[in-house]
């Protein structure tokens, strides 16, 4: 099943709660959440207190955390404690990547690598048997907004060629029509900012999303 998680980054921040109701009543799987320090990436977003409070509002949504950050490796159990289901870190960070996956599977929450757009799939390739996830950054990470790269698909039909087995997400620019390339590539989720909480009608977006699986 493709599934498909909203980036809370695009919401009305003074009507985050009343966004989220609308994308479950949309019928999204689940809540994709920025973190940005603003050295990893040059913008800053939410804290640990936001997968919290949404948690404690919405403790069956899963949250999918998208750590942009230079030091994730200093804030994995706050993000864990606070919520977080599944944990994504970028592969060009200079800390132990493979010893932050391990350390997030530890704890039964879902581990993912994220690449940035110059980043080759094969990078990572010594990190697949350890991870949960794999988030295939289409835009450079640090805003919504931005335009689709869609050369950067050959990094997921490759990635499935080499039989990864596990989850590919596409992040950044994603909308209907850009998925459609993103499910070809042999990508299960989609992470969604604009085109799902600018939407006039995201149940719309849902059901072009839902089409693609058949
Ligand atoms: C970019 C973030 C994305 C972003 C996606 O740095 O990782 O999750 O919010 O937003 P859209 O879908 O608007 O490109
Ligand atoms: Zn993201």
């Amino acid at each position: 099943m493709i599934k498909v998680y909203p980036s809370i980054l695009a919401a009305d921040l003074l009507n985050m709660g009343n966004d989220i109701e609308r994308m479950l009543s949309a019928g999204v799987d689940g809540l994709h959440v920025d973190i940005m320090d603003a050295h990893f990436v040059p913008n800053l977003s939410f804290a640990p207190a936001m997968v919290s409070a949404i948690h404690k509002r919405f403790s069956d949504v899963w949250q999918d955390v998208h750590l942009m950050m230079d030091n994730p490796q200093d804030y994995l159990d706050t993000f864990m404690d606070a919520g977080a289901d599944a944990v994504t870190v970028h592969a060009e960070i200079e800390a132990d990547v493979g010893e932050i996956l391990r350390k997030i599977r530890a704890r039964g929450v879902k581990a993912g690598i994220s690449i940035k757009p110059k980043t080759p799939a094969a990078a990572i390739e010594p990190l697949l048997d350890i991870c949960d996830l794999i988030l295939v950054m289409t835009v450079e990470p640090g805003f919504g907004g931005q335009k689709f790269m869609a050369d950067m698909m050959p990094k997921i039909s490759y990635l499935r060629k080499i039989g990864y087995p596990g989850n590919i997400l596409v992040d950044g620019g994603v909308n209907a029509e850009t998925a459609v390339q993103c499910v070809e590539a042999g990508a299960d989720t989609l992470i969604m900012g604009t085109a799902l909480l600018k939407a006039q009608n995201p149940s719309a977006v849902m059901a072009a999303c839902r089409a693609l699986e058949k």
